[in-house]
């Protein structure tokens, strides 16, 4: 298939184009397109066949569940069916934004998307690009992060056309993303609240809101969000992350020379550090990096906590 690359300017939006890609969800299409978070690849939530191509083109694993878009923070009754305190807590406070929420699933989003859950994760980006294509498509978009299955998410568009370019409608080139890392996923479908995925905002932040609030161990054998079983943020090469100082830092790369290729990703600033880390990953791939050695020099205090990924 032909992809269509559409650029627009998120400070000048063309709302023409926007409305391109629009009747392309609203026909059963796929398009990628940017969020503040990562590059999302779109279908209508309603169409189980334009979700059934979602994993298709990506080649993701077929019980890993999707998350829905929504414009405006009503919508979140058109996808879930139950909508407690602490949800509408949460959602007055960090939407729009990178906060994913799981409750129970409304009926009218295609079975597909929750693969089977009773459940549905829903997420209202803070991005003018993301916010208009779902207005104007007039239905919940879901969408995964816009990458092939096993690769790290994309943070511009010229990742998803490496990736998709060919196996999907569109792609909306709207420049960088703003954080670089997936969102937070709280699962609120129980009384337990509970952190499925770390993320922009922290477990320190989530419980200042809603008292009481677990950080899921990754390492179960039955990961409550099927996406944790499967690899994440993969490069090709092996990733080292060193912590404490330049000395020690230094000693590693020099000893990894050694051994192969090595890749260095050094940022004094967490945010600069997530806003790149993908981006990095994909250019050492590139290049055919062996190693790639992280330094880690933060503490995670304010947001970012660091998950247990296999
Ligand atoms: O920032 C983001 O969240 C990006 C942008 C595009 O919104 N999306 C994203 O989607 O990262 P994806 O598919 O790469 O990751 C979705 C995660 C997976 O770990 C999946 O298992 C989990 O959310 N998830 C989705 N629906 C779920 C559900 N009903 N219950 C539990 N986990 C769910
Ligand atoms: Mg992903």
């Amino acid at each position: 298939m032909k992809t269509r690359i559409i650029k627009i300017n998120k400070n000048k939006i063309d709302i023409g184009k926007i409305r391109d890609a629009a009747s392309i969800i609203r026909k059963g299409g796929l398009v990628a397109f940017p969020t503040e978070t990562v590059y999302g690849l779109g279908a209508s939530a309603f169409d189980k066949r334009a979700v059934a191509a979602i994993f298709r083109s990506k080649g993701r694993p077929g019980d890993n569940p999707i998350i829905v878009h929504i414009a405006v923070k009503e919508d979140v009754f058109k996808v879930a069916k139950e909508v407690d305190e602490r949800a509408i807590k949460l959602i007055e406070k960090f939407w729009p934004g990178p906060l994913t929420i799981v409750l129970k699933k409304n009926k009218k989003i295609a079975n597909n998307v929750s693969k089977g859950l009773n459940t549905v994760a829903v997420r209202m980006p803070k991005h003018k690009i993301a916010n208009l294509l779902i207005k104007e498509s007039g239905v919940p978009i879901a969408a995964p992060s816009a990458n092939l299955s096993g690769r790290p998410s994309p943070t511009n568009a010229k990742h998803a056309i490496e990736d998709l370019n060919g196996r999907v409608d569109a792609i909306i080139d709207g420049g960088d993303v703003d954080i670089g890392v997936e969102s937070t996923v709280i699962d609120l479908s129980s009384d337990k609240a509970v952190v499925l995925r770390p993320g922009k905002i922290s477990l320190k932040e989530l419980r200042k809101t809603i008292g009481e609030v677990k950080l899921h161990d990754g390492r179960e054998k039955k990961a409550k969000s099927p996406g944790m079983k499967y690899k994440h943020y993969s490069p090709n090469a092996r990733v080292i992350v060193v912590k404490g100082n330049k000395k020690n830092f230094d000693r590693f790369v020099k000893l990894y020379s050694v051994k192969g290729k090595v890749g260095v990703v050094d940022y004094g600033n967490i945010n600069l550090m997530a806003k790149n880390l993908f981006k990095r990953f994909r250019e050492y791939d590139n290049k055919r990096v062996d190693y790639i050695i992280v330094k880690w020099s933060f503490e995670l205090k304010d947001g970012f906590e660091v998950g247990v990924y296999d």
